[in-house]
């Protein structure tokens, strides 16, 4: 007999959605780059795509929205696989920075090879190893393959406008160039970092990715492994230990699942061989990551017990 409520799986996102939207909302939309502005300040999207192979939503989870710093994951996923552990690794550590996400400090006082692949300097050095031909290209072409979707596209004007105010990830290129860290064409390297950052997705599509992430690099609609293990291993254990920038050890606390958020207003979390869940809400606190974003992560972890030390009983949901 299928269970019903109160373990009604789309009940309890719909009910997230209004917990998130009953918390008031402190958050602003990303500015600094201009074109971020132009988003509904109010939109919250959530989606969970689950083992039964059923895909669960609530709000705004058909609007598209740029994957911003979430494209971090997605990049280091083609790095690995194209360019190998060693040669990504000597260019990137694997350590949390406390430190805002696009920060730069600690390449000149702590250590020359950015601190990790989840901040603007790992994600720049991550770019300059992905080794094919058309590097976007072959990111773009994954992506669809891990959100399920293939006419995603780039926005070209979220591109346009990070390209023109991306000084402070230029700066961060040359000095990368400088230490030797990057060996390519600073301007080719960051012209890939800007458009990766600027490809428009839905959270149903990033619900897609969670769910190959929580099914060891698995799309279960398809069987078709995308991911070998030993890289999603790692991608996971980042997104727990830096996903959230200088926010992830609160976030690993209180929620407790591994995520990554982006200046666009998305997340992306996975819950091993359960779920992928995504978040969309534009207003970002003071670290960069979304408001209710959070507030309907919160929500879904307490009440499905998805917390990894809380002892999950998910097939009650099943
Ligand atoms: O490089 C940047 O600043 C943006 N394109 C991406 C930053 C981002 O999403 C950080 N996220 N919270």
């Amino acid at each position: 007999m299928e269970n019903s409520a109160p373990k009604d799986l789309q009940k309890v996102v719909e009910l997230s959605l209004n917990y998130a939207k009953s918390c008031k909302n402190t958050g602003k939309v990303a500015s600094y780059i201009p074109e971020l502005e132009n988003v509904d300040p109010s939109a919250l999207g959530i989606a969970v795509v689950a083992n039964n192979k059923k895909i669960y939503t609530a709000g705004d989870c058909e609007t598209l929205f740029t994957i911003q710093s979430i494209s971090k994951t997605i990049s280091l996923i083609l790095a690995l696989q194209t360019a190998g552990t060693e040669k990504v690794f000597s260019k990137v550590w694997v350590e949390p920075t406390g430190d805002p996400f696009n920060s730069m400090i600690k390449l000149e006082t702590k250590t020359h090879i950015p601190l990790n692949p989840m901040i603007n300097a790992g994600a720049i050095a991550v770019a300059g190893v992905i080794d094919t031909p058309f590097p976007f290209a072959s990111f773009l072409e994954l992506t669809r393959k891990l959100c399920n979707r293939d006419d995603i596209q780039i926005s070209e004007k979220v591109y346009l406008s990070e390209k023109a105010s991306g000084d402070r990830n230029r700066s961060i290129a040359y000095l990368l160039k400088s230490e030797g860290v990057l060996e390519k064409d600073v301007e080719e390297v960051l012209d890939v970092y800007f458009k990766m950052c600027s490809v428009e997705i839905t959270a149903i599509d990033l619900a897609y990715f969670g769910s190959v992430l929580a099914n060891d690099g698995v799309n279960i609609f398809t069987g078709e492994r995308l991911i070998d293990n030993s890289i999603v291993k790692i991608v996971k254990t980042l997104m727990v230990t830096c996903g959230l920038y200088d926010g992830s050890g609160e976030f690993a606390i209180d929620i407790g699942i591994p995520a990554k958020s982006g200046v666009g207003g998305g997340i992306v979390a996975s819950v091993e061989e359960n779920f992928g869940i995504a978040v969309y809400s534009p207003k970002l606190d003071d670290k960069g990551n979304s408001v209710w974003g959070i507030k309907a992560l919160e929500y879904l972890s307490r009440e499905m017990k998805l917390h990894f030390f809380a002892g999950a009983k998910i097939n009650e949901y099943y």
